[in-house]
Order: structure tokens, then C-alpha cells, then sequence
């Protein structure tokens, strides 16, 4: 084992120190290697974004209402035709392994519990089909796409057979962005780990590029998806097909002409392009241009319940969390994600009760102020 391999040691009782996500994040610094925190922690270039995906939600005031009826109080939501306690779901994370010996299967213990929807990656340290027969409420797949279209429907295939509920495809990384602090940390991924859904697929063959071209441009660029894969995978795909990364209006209206079921507006975490918004700064105008019918969800920067609060109140169903579960993870197992989905609910429900908004329907963008 390297440095960079999962550490032990993991808690097993939770201390009274521990009490939001941003103590997760804390704890989780402590017991981390500098490589393995850069790996996850970090955002690309000099981290615009990264910090914008907060200071956003922060900058966003919420506006409550007094005296409020809460005899029919509830926080439920429905996706897809399936009833959500909670309007929250495990956004999907590659090489889960990395930060705990179960890896994928902690985390799914702890959504069992919780009853909260598992996003499993492509790129999971774990078979999607073990993570399926482990899930009690049903998973969602993420699905890459693949150098060729018979992998990508091979993937697209076992994610069905195995009972996905629904595949949400990220359009939003067709190449790695550049993690200036994973390069400076020399984080590689260790040897150990395995991504198992994809390592029977053949690797694309180089492709011979012309004299002075760009490797960037014209060669990754050149085989990366465009509108008519998405379109064939629309297709090809029997559930409900949601796309992540949509951060302009103009794409989610091309995503809802091509057939999607819904849309995750997203920026990966600030992991992609530095310089990007805010996923909470675009999402009135991504909700203004599908109109109110189609399902949009929200991720990068939820760490508390009034972020949850203040992305529905302007126009998301639902949200994704990210990094908080790893950090939850790589403290206390599933012990430790269970808790901080705990806090994260009874957070969202405190703000739903001191500001007046006793269901989700009743928080509406009144409810925000400073956007
Ligand atoms: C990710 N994310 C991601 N997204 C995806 O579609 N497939 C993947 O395999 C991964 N892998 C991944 C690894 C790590 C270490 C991170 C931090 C993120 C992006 C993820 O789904 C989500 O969009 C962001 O994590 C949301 O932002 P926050 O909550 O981390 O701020």
C-alpha cells in the first residue's frame, strides 16, 4: 500500500464535535493523505469556481413567513413516478474504494438506511450489478460515454438488466479538467483500485493526428460526444434518461427537444472548467427556459440545508451531494454517511419550520432574496 491507498481507523461511534457536513470536511482533512485530499477536495485551476459554487449559496438571503400551517408538513418529492422522502440524492462518485476498504457499499448502507436514491458512477470501485442486488430502494446508473457506441450500449444494457431505476448521463467532462492541485499533490490512482465496469472494454486505438494538430482539439475533441450520440442513446434507452452538466438555458432546451426526462444542472463540483458559474446563480434562467413540468436537479456546493432550501425555492426538484458523503465516508464509514444525511434532513426541515414553508411546493423563489 501507498500513502495514497484508503486509510483505516475509521470511527465508530460519532463524537459531539461532529455536527455539520463542514466538521465532516474538517475531520476528514485530518485523516486523509495530502494526495488523496488534493484528489478529492479539489477544483480545477485556481479554484473560481470551487469557491463560487459557495459563496453563491451564501450570498442568497432567505426571506420566512410567519404563523405558517404545518398540520400537512412533508418533504417529499416525486421523480419519475417513484415518491422521494427527501428531496436529495447521492451524486455519483468515482473510486469510492479510495476512502473506505466497502467503498461503494458503505455508502449505499448508509442511502439504504436513509432511504435516499445511490447514483452509482460508472467509474465506481464496485460492479454496477453488486450495487443493484445491494440497493432496497432502487439506484441510478451515471453513465460515460464510451469509446465506442457497442460499449456505451453494452453499459447502458447491464445498467438495465441490473434494475436501475434511471441513467443520468454526464455530458459535462469529455476530457479531465485541469486539477492544478491533484498535479501539484502527484495524486495517482493507486493500483488497488479497480473500476470493474469498464475494465472489459478495449481502449480506443491512438489516433494518428496530423503534423502541428492539437492532441486536446483534434484528438480527444475530435471522438468526444456530440448531440447525435445523445440522441442515439435517447434511443436506445428504456428509463428515464437525465443529463448532468447543463449550466446554459440554450442546452437544456436542446436536452428536453432531444427526449431527456430531466436535467441536473451542474458544474462537477468546480472539477471541470475553472471559470464557471455558479450552478445556483444559472438555475433561474435553466428553469425559466424548460418551463415548471420538467424535473431539473442541482448539484456542486450543497453542505447544508438551506442550500437544499434556497435551490428549491429557485427552481430545482431536487439536489445531488457530493463531496460532503466522501468526507462522512472516510470518517466513519456508513456510520458516518447515515449521520451526516441525518443532519442534512434535519436541517432542511428546521429551515423549512423557521421559514414558514411547511412542503416543498411552498417554497418558491419569494422564499429567497439577493440573487
Ligand atoms: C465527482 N463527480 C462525478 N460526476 C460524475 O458524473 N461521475 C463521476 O464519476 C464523478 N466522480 C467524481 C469524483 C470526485 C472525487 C468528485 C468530488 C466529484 C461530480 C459529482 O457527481 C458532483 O457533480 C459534484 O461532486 C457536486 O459538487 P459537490 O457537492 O462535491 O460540491
Amino acid at each position: 500500500m501507498t500513502n495514497q491507498s484508503q486509510q483505516t481507523g475509521f470511527l465508530e461511534n460519532i463524537p459531539v464535535h461532529l455536527v455539520s457536513a463542514g466538521d465532516y470536511e474538517q475531520e476528514a482533512r485530518q485523516r486523509l493523505s495530502d494526495p488523496v485530499w488534493a484528489q478529492i477536495a479539489g477544483g480545477a485551476g485556481d479554484e473560481l469556481t470551487l469557491r463560487k459554487n459557495r459563496s453563491a449559496f451564501d450570498a442568497l438571503d432567505i426571506i420566512p413567513r410567519l404563523l405558517a400551517d404545518f398540520r400537512q408538513a412533508d418533504t417529499g418529492v416525486h421523480l419519475f413516478g417513484r415518491r422521494h422522502k427527501f428531496p436529495l440524492l447521492i451524486a455519483p462518485i468515482a473510486h469510492q474504494q479510495l476512502l473506505h476498504p466497502q467503498g461503494e457499499l458503505a455508502t449505499l448502507a448508509a442511502a439504504n438506511a436513509l432511504e435516499t436514491t445511490f447514483i452509482a458512477s460508472t467509474l465506481a470501485s464496485t460492479p454496477l450489478e453488486t450495487i443493484a442486488a445491494e440497493s432496497e430502494q432502487p439506484s441510478w446508473f451515471q453513465l460515460y460515454f464510451q469509446p465506442t457506441r457497442e460499449q456505451t450500449l453494452d453499459l447502458l444494457q447491464r445498467a438495465e438488466a441490473a434494475g436501475y431505476e434511471a441513467i443520468v448521463v454526464t455530458l459535462d467532462a469529455p476530457i479531465s479538467g485541469l486539477r492544478n492541485r491533484v498535479q501539484r499533490a502527484g495524486f495517482t490512482l493507486p493500483a488497488h483500485i479497480p473500476t470493474p465496469n469498464t475494465a472489459g472494454y478495449k481502449p480506443p486505438a491512438p489516433r494518428n493526428l496530423a503534423p502541428g494538430s492539437s492532441v486536446i482539439l483534434n484528438g480527444f475533441m475530435a471522438d468526444a460526444p456530440r448531440w447525435e450520440d445523445l440522441q442515439w442513446l435517447r434511443e436506445h434507452c428504456n428509463l428515464p434518461l437525465l443529463a448532468k452538466g447543463v449550466l446554459s438555458p440554450a442546452d437544456a432546451e436542446q436536452c428536453r427537444a432531444t427526449g431527456l426526462d430531466g436535467i441536473i444542472v451542474s458544474n462537477h463540483g468546480g472539477r471541470t472548467l475553472d471559470g464557471l458559474p455558479a450552478t445556483i446563480d444559472v438555475l433561474p434562467a435553466i428553469r425559466a427556459a424548460v418551463g415548471n413540468e420538467l424535473p431539473l436537479l442541482l448539484d456542486s456546493g450543497i453542505r447544508r440545508g438551506t442550500d437544499i432550501f434556497k435551490a428549491l425555492a429557485l427552481g430545482a426538484d431536487a439536489v445531488l451531494l457530493g463531496r460532503p458523503y466522501l468526507y462522512a465516508l472516510a470518517t466513519a464509514g456508513a456510520l458516518g454517511v447515515a449521520h451526516l444525511l441525518r443532519i442534512l434532513r434535519e436541517e432542511l426541515e428546521i429551515a423549512m419550520a423557521l421559514s414558514g414553508r411547511p412542503d416543498i411546493r411552498s417554497i418558491q423563489p419569494d422564499a429567497v432574496t439577493g440573487s
